[in-house]
């Protein structure tokens, strides 16, 4: 199964602002495009709970939410509630009525901690940089950005993950893909 995750950070690499809320700064239309083409090829879309509150899903995409809010697994519709403490990702995976080959990761920042490292961690990770943007007193897209004041690329690069080769996906805006170097 490919574990695909995607985020959009500027220079200091933050997710969302003081507020916690997604900035102007951090929005650029081809890479919307991007990010909604992989949402699109996806099978399921894993987020955190506050995300999926915040964010509308209007194309109906099966949502895997992250929350310790629920003992194991909570089904509602297209919408499955996950604590990973009680249940695994391929259990939470098969209360959906599809096979899953590709689920993308969305967020935010403890959500990309979990699938940083373990069984379940990326196939691929893709990191869009808006170049000058900045976010002051921001989400850091992993919690050692904040913590350690580390750059996504060395906890990337700290965790066994290799850079592909940068793509412009608009002016001033790159495309990181980082994939694990054994694979
Ligand atoms: N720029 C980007 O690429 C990007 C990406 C994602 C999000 N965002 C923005 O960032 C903001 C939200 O991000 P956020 O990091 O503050 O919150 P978040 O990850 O969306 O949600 C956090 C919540 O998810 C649950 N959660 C996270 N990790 C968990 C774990 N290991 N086990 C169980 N539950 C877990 C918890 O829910 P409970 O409190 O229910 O237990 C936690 O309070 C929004 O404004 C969003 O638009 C930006």
């Amino acid at each position: 199964m490919q574990i695909i995750g995607y985020a959009v950070v500027g220079d200091d690499d933050f997710i969302a602002d003081a507020e916690g809320n997604m900035p102007d700064v951090l929005k650029n239309d081809v890479e919307w495009a991007f990010f909604q083409a992989g949402l699109d090829a996806a099978d399921v879309i894993v987020l955190g709970r506050l995300s999926h509150e915040v964010t509308p899903n209007p194309a109906g995409r099966r949502r895997l939410v992250m929350t310790r809010s629920v003992e194991k697994l909570y089904r509602r519709g297209d919408t499955v509630m996950w604590n990973p403490e009680g249940a695994s990702l391929g259990a939470a995976l098969a209360e959906f009525d599809c096979h899953v080959e590709c689920v993308a990761i969305t967020g935010g920042r403890d959500v990309f901690d979990y699938f940083l490292t373990g069984e379940n961690r990326f196939s691929i990770f893709h990191l869009s940089r808006i170049c000058g943007a900045t976010v002051p007193d921001g989400t850091g897209v992993f919690g050692a950005v904040e913590a350690h004041g580390l750059a996504a690329t060395a906890i990337l690069s700290a965790a066994g993950y290799c850079q592909q080769p940068v793509k412009i996906l608009d002016p001033g805006v790159e495309l990181l893909s980082w994939t694990p170097a054994m694979s």
